[in-house]
């Protein structure tokens, strides 16, 4: 007669974590910090791109990558998943032996916070296939210690971010919104945006410090059409004098060619367009999917971008999908 028990505790399985990308539908960046951080007013809204990041037992930590930019993504312990998983292991004083796979759907270097995704699906694949048990506090910091946009690609749904963009207060929201991203080739690396930020400020003679720039503060119209689920109000925000994304003139600056890809968008039938974060991915709101299908197509025909993908938010933070 087999026991009712195993004699031995099953052998852990695979844990499989679906993590969501992002945009920025504002970026208001203030000075730059002493320590050489910005000050952020960030509302983040999770978009319906994914990687998929599965933890499986090992005798070390290794990370493999598979998807069309595989080629692009660290496959060693600089990746910000093995950071998380190495951060994780250390607060529970055991050894961050794993191996973690990313099947990549987001773009890399893009401006959709690929790189913390992975971070904050490999801190909760960790979490559950190590059994640590960590609380949804300790989880944030770890993924705040990781990187700025890290704790909102756990969180997911709408967040307005403060300080660094790591202190997160959630945002109502009122509806689906419908996006297409227009994937450029190549990626910006966010630190350079950021230093031609500062640069262009100087450069207009406003400064770049603490002191010289207002602190940054969430608008209240962008808010207000969040929450009314309302995307031609949320287009009017965007489209404000100044733009939503105070990061874009300086990713314009590094990328002149954003410019084309800004107006096939619009000419595509887009309400509104703007750089995603850092950058150099577009992001077009439309009014429904059949809209957004008819701007991916445009942007597709324009040959001003690498790939044009259809997305909607808000979308679902890191979530386990298999266990
Ligand atoms: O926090 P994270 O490592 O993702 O940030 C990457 C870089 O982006 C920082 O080193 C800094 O140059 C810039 N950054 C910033 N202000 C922020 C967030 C990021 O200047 N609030």
């Amino acid at each position: 007669m087999s026991p009712a028990y195993p004699a031995y505790p099953a052998p852990p399985v695979p844990v499989t974590v679906r993590v969501p990308a992002k945009v920025n539908v504002q970026l208001a960046v203030g000075g730059l910090r002493p320590d050489g951080y910005h000050d952020l007013a960030n509302v983040f809204l999770a978009v319906s791109l994914h990687d998929d990041v599965t933890a499986t037992p090992a005798d070390t930590l290794r990370i493999t990558v598979e998807g069309p930019d595989a080629g692009r993504v660290p496959q060693d312990r600089t990746n910000l998943a093995a950071r998380a998983a190495e951060l994780l292991a250390a607060r529970h004083g055991i050894e961050p032996h794993v191996h973690l796979h990313i099947a990549k759907d987001i773009p890399v270097a893009g401006g959709m916070a690929g790189g913390s995704a992975d971070a904050a699906g490999a801190v909760l694949a960790c979490d559950a296939l190590w059994g640590t048990g960590a609380s949804r506090d300790e989880l944030l910091e770890i993924c705040a210690e990781v990187g700025s946009d890290v704790p909102f690609s756990l969180v997911g749904g709408a967040a307005l971010g403060r300080g660094r963009g790591e202190l997160l207060t959630p945002v109502e929201t009122g509806g689906t919104f419908h996006w297409v991203f227009a994937v450029a080739d190549g990626g910006l690396s966010t630190p350079a945006v950021y230093r031609e930020c500062d640069r262009l400020r100087e450069a207009a003679g406003t400064g770049s410090g603490v002191a010289d720039v207002p602190a940054p503060d969430p608008s209240a119209e962008l808010l207000d059409a969040l929450r009314n689920g309302d995307p031609r109000a949320l287009a009017a925000a965007l489209n404000s004098d100044g733009g939503a994304n105070d990061l874009q003139p300086a990713a314009v600056s590094l990328r002149p060619s954003l410019e084309a890809v800004l107006r096939a968008g619009t000419e595509a039938g887009a309400l509104a367009g703007i750089v995603s974060g850092s950058g150099p991915t577009t992001a077009f709101l439309t009014e429904d999917g059949a809209a957004a299908r008819k701007v991916a197509d445009g942007l597709r025909a324009s040959g001003t971008c690498r790939a044009a993908r259809v997305a909607t938010g808000p979308a679902d933070g890191a979530r386990v999908i298999t266990r």
